[in-house]
């Protein structure tokens, strides 16, 4: 009989690391599978996660592709399954199905310039294909980070962060004032405007919160950015994961096979009911 797409595979959390504390938190979660691993992923793509009894939650895979020792995942929690994994310790066993969506087109990008900006959480994706760009960086242009959370406590990554400065700009900013921050103060979007990148032969990569992305989009179009250059990630909520349930559509747009990953340019074209 053939495999069963809805049969997780089981893997160990070899890893746990408390990003964010407080009302929101983050934890990233690097797991190994139990068996051979023949999860082959691209950057972008997702994976269904499950907590036995608990159910389901579909995350971004955090980690570079390139890296074949473990996935990585980085996970707020929200509700139920979330909650579960942020339970969870080292060497627990969750269930991991996908990998699942399509993926940012990295090939193409190659010669490029490349402006990641994320929010909050939504560093995750933004991690695993800035991973994937900085290991072959001489095939790309100049890369640069603006990144933003509310507060300082609120922003992942930290200590890698320190270290991504030594190889590449990397422009932080909190929401409000804060006694020793020395970076912005502001919104994202507000960040894109003051560090003004260039959109000469360059791609811009946005997530986070929907209307970050809303502003970050408006910010770069005023830069100059045409459609093209400006690629998003999608979040509707996701039940199978495998374009069955209708769950994550968008018209007759499957997010969880057609996405998450979008440019601006496809974006535009779908239905205006997101
Ligand atoms: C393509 C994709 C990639 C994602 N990547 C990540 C990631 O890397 N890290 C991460 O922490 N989360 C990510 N999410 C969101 C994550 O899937 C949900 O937060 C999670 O499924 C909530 O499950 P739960 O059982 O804990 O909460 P539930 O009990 O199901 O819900 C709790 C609350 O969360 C809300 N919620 C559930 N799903 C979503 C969603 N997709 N978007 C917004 N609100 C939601 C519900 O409306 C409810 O208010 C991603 C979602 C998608 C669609
Ligand atoms: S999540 Fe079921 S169709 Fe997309």
């Amino acid at each position: 009989m053939d495999h069963n797409t809805y049969i997780p595979k089981l893997a160990k959390i070899i890893e746990i690391k408390e990003e964010v504390g407080g009302a929101r938190p983050i934890k990233t979660f690097r797991t190994q599978f139990l068996s051979t691993n023949n999860f082959s992923f691209h950057s972008g793509q997702c994976a269904m996660l499950s907590v036995f009894g608990k159910g389901e939650s579909i995350i971004s895979i955090s980690s570079s592709p390139l890296l074949k020792d473990y996935l990585q995942f980085s996970i707020l929690k929200m509700g139920r399954v979330t909650s579960s994994l942020h339970e969870m310790q080292v060497g627990d066993i969750i269930g991991i199905r996908g990998p699942y969506g399509n993926s940012f087109p990295v090939e193409d990008w190659k010669g490029k310039n490349i402006i990641f900006i994320g929010g909050g959480i939504g560093l995750a994706p933004i991690w695993s294909v800035l991973n994937t760009a900085l290991s072959i960086k001489k095939d790309y242009g100049d890369l640069m980070l603006i990144y933003g959370a509310r507060t300082s406590k609120d922003l992942v990554f930290q200590e890698e962060l320190e270290e991504l400065r030594k190889r590449m700009p990397v422009h932080l900013s909190i929401d409000v004032e804060e006694p020793d921050w020395k970076e912005f103060v502001g919104f994202v979007p507000q960040n894109v405007t003051d560090k003004k990148p260039s959109p000469k032969n360059a791609i811009a990569i946005t997530c986070g919160p929907p209307i970050m992305i809303k502003f970050v989009i408006k910010a770069l179009e005023g830069l100059g950015f045409k459609d093209e250059q400006i690629y998003t990630t999608v979040e509707n909520k996701m039940k199978c994961g495998i374009g069955k349930c209708g769950r994550c559509n968008i018209g007759v747009h499957y997010v969880c096979k057609d996405g998450p990953v979008y440019s601006w340019a496809e974006f535009k074209k779908l239905p205006q009911e997101y």
